[in-house]
């Protein structure tokens, strides 16, 4: 029996039924006619499954898995084909554990520092994270089982997710939370999209028919079904009629019971639970149709693989010439996360993992001269004089000081946000007690988020691990050491401190109302505007050797917004030692008569070159590398003029730059009224040919004409004349010109202006 055919045969109340899940994790079954049950799990960097107390906080046990490297980590290796290999091996981890979907990636955009999720996030940056989600879900979605991108959408806020409103306005939706999913749809096209728990402008998401139909099936071409973040329906049968097709988890009948009496008294049409159903059976039977639950699921494979990565990802924001360390010399590893990593935040991701490696213990297997002490308890805030004592001893006797730092679990975790972006006061003080002890002092952080460093000027080197996943320890051995060489960039800027942050004034809102008054100025986009110093800027990542980019070459140096511009640079490692470099491809518009960033990543590539070794990286840019969204239009739009092609290594390292002119193919239509002023007007070719006449006049009365006198005519030259024309409105012909005009030929200027 085809779908269709099974849908034919269910009953109402099955088909309401099919709309929700059977309980915490699984789809509905309806035996009578073969519908199977699928299982999903979180999520999004390996698999929480869980076999028996269930809830989607990360509470209760899970199977043991492999933790990989989070979000925070892999959007910082630019790396497409490292996360298209973590979502294949998550993906056969899956046809193992025969499920259908893993509830990931999760894509939303940081916004400020504080979100408590953002260790589960990609980026700032919509490009980049629109680029690594698609490489994610092509990777797990090869092994045959589904993704489910998540939180859509504008869910960047843990405060009040379940009722906060996101209010934002068309163009920063459009520009900036949307395009991660965008990409992901357009490119992987996941099995299903997961709604989120927040209103967006204030409707929720999950009954919000603009964006599931609207703008994620019929703009996007969006195939899958959508689903419920957990427990995310208030109202169920908007729910339905706005496209949510699947509620999780279990709503206990309740709401399947309110869609058919929706059906029933006629409120909802048969057909559009019909779909849903139709949709989510599609997808049950695309995963029953390739099931492999006998792929094998080697864990300690999976767990070399998460060290490989999480090397990739590493950013060694700051290096003055002590790393990469001696094997020979005595190393002194300092701080409580040298033995027990931070490598996972809490909540919904969090995995029970099967093993972990710590720093400490790769050292160790490594035969490295390191010795150890605590320095602090992530227990407790304040530092004791008697851990720092020891630390400061340890230090003394190495001769390289290693301290492990970044935030405790209870710092940032799902479910709710950080209130400062503060290391705690323990580590800072341990790191300073270091540093004044050893002038060789590196940081290693744990962190999902930046933090603020007011020791930085302190140290010698500062490596960023992130939330690195269960074998982070033998990934940092290795790069401290030497034996990978730090190729990671950072996905987000750190500010110098939490004020500096666009979204600072508004974040989490007033009451259920979050305003995203910054608009499309988010993370680098405001401190390049802004012109402002950072900590560490956006795309910044070090490396053992160096690189250079040259011979910038654009294909074209005018072209029409329908065409493409290919841009190619070469780039050399001009050190000592084998890297790879991230290659990135910033564009500005020059001019603009809409309020736009400076820069915007619009192309990445990362290469491996050997020492003295140049590539040629080539990128092609459409229409869209040069549009912003117009609200005139509800669409992409390319203003004409000159645009800035920028290739750096991050996005205040700019080493190259060209200009290109593109043409726009589409003239926007205006309307002009009585209150138009000349300087739109005037900007507008078409509608100076219309007013001629009528400026040759403004010219008499305002500058052309004789002055009557010699102070007259220095109280306002020509060019104030026209200066002060410039914001009068066409009505002020009435009241300005000679007596020569009237209300008609007001009229008539107007029709012919609109008629253009
Ligand atoms: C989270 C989702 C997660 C779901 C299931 C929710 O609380 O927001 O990301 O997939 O729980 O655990």
């Amino acid at each position: 029996m085809n779908i269709k055919e099974i849908i034919s045969q269910m009953t109402l109340e099955e088909k309401a039924g099919m709309c929700s899940g059977l309980d915490f994790w699984h789809t509905k079954a309806v035996e009578r006619l073969g519908v199977e049950s699928v299982m999903v799990s979180d999520g999004p960097h390996g698999l929480r499954k869980q076999d028996q107390e269930v809830d989607h906080l990360g509470i209760n046990d899970s199977i043991k898995a492999v933790c990989m490297p989070a979000g925070c980590a892999t959007a910082a290796s630019f790396d497409r084909e490292l996360i298209g290999k973590m979502g294949e091996s998550i993906g056969s981890s899956c046809q193992h554990e025969k499920l259908c979907v893993v509830l990931g990636p999760a894509v939303n955009i940081k916004r400020s520092p504080l979100c408590g999720r953002n260790f589960e996030y990609l980026s700032e940056d919509p490009y980049l994270a629109g680029e690594m989600a698609a490489s994610y879900i092509n990777g797990v979605q090869s092994k045959n089982v589904g993704t489910s991108i998540k939180h859509f959408a504008a869910n960047n806020q843990e405060h009040r997710r379940m009722s906060s409103s996101s209010n934002a306005d068309e163009r920063t939706l459009r520009e900036i939370y949307f395009p991660a999913f965008e990409t992901a749809v357009k490119k992987a096209q996941p099995w299903t999209v997961m709604c989120s728990y927040n209103r967006i402008n204030g409707t929720y998401a999950s009954e919000n028919p603009w964006l599931l139909t609207d703008v994620l099936r019929k703009e996007w071409g969006f195939q899958g079904y959508v689903m419920s973040d957990w427990g995310a329906v208030s109202d169920r049968v908007a729910g339905v009629a706005a496209g949510l097709d699947l509620e999780m988890p279990a709503s206990g009948g309740m709401n399947d019971k309110k869609i058919v009496e929706a059906v029933r008294s006629g409120k909802l049409d048969e057909a559009v639970v019909d779909q849903a159903v139709e949709r989510i059976l599609t997808i049950n039977e695309k995963y029953f149709a390739n099931a492999k639950p006998d792929t094998p699921w080697d864990k300690e494979a999976d767990h070399l693989l998460s060290a490989k990565i999480a090397e990739q990802c590493m950013v060694l924001l700051k290096n003055e010439g002590v790393l990469p360390l001696n094997k020979a010399d005595a190393v002194a590893f300092i701080g409580e996360f040298a033995e027990k990593p931070r490598f996972q935040g809490g909540g919904s991701s969090h995995i029970n993992c099967f093993k972990t490696t710590s720093a400490l213990e790769a050292a160790k297997a490594e035969g490295l001269n390191v010795t150890y002490a605590q320095g602090y308890s992530v227990q407790q805030d304040a530092a004791t004089d008697q851990m720092i004592a020891q630390a400061v001893e340890a230090a003394k006797a190495a001769k390289v000081a290693v301290v492990f730092a970044g935030l405790p679990d209870a710092y940032e975790s799902e479910g709710y946000d950080r209130t400062h972006m503060g290391m705690p006061a323990s580590q800072n003080a341990l790191i300073e007690a270091v540093a004044a002890a050893n002038p060789n002092t590196v940081v290693v952080l744990h962190n999902g988020s930046p933090v603020e460093m007011p020791w930085i000027g302190k140290v010698k080197a500062v490596l960023e691990a992130y939330l690195g996943g269960q074998a982070v320890g033998i990934a940092t051995v290795r790069v401290l050491f030497g034996d990978a060489n730090p190729c990671g960039h950072l996905a987000e800027t750190f500010p110098i401190k939490l004020q500096d942050n666009p979204s600072y004034l508004y974040y989490g809102g007033e009451a259920d109302e979050a305003d995203y008054r910054e608009g499309v100025f988010v993370g680098y986009r405001y401190y390049d505007k802004k012109d402002m110093d950072v900590l560490f800027p956006f795309g910044h990542g070090l490396s053992y050797t160096t690189f250079a980019y040259s011979n910038l070459r654009l294909s074209s140096s005018e072209i029409t917004d329908q065409d493409t511009l290919t841009v190619t640079v070469t780039a050399t490692n001009t050190g000592k030692v084998a890297g790879k470099t991230v290659v990135q491809l910033y564009v500005g518009d020059k001019e603009s008569t809409v309020l736009r960033p400076v820069r915007e990543l619009k192309g990445f590539e990362k290469v491996e070159l050997q020492p003295g070794e140049s590539r040629d990286v080539t990128f092609v840019l459409d229409k869209r590398a040069f549009a912003y969204w117009n609200t005139q239009l509800h669409d992409w739009h390319v203003e004409t003029g000159e645009f800035a092609i920028e290739v750096g290594q991050s996005s205040r390292a700019i080493d190259v730059c060209g200009t290109v002119t593109v043409k726009s193919t589409v003239k926007l239509k205006k309307h002009y009224t009585k209150d138009s002023i000349f300087m739109d007007l005037m900007a507008d070719e078409d509608a100076v040919r219309v007013i001629k006449p009528l400026l040759d006049n403004f010219r008499k009365v305002f500058g052309g004409g004789e002055p009557s006198s010699e102070a007259a005519a220095e109280a306002v030259t020509e060019d104030m004349g026209m200066a002060m024309l410039n914001y009068m409105p066409l009505r002020g012909v009435m009241s300005f010109a000679d007596g020569n005009t009237d209300k008609s030929m007001l009229e008539d200027l107007l029709k012919a202006l609109n008629e253009l």
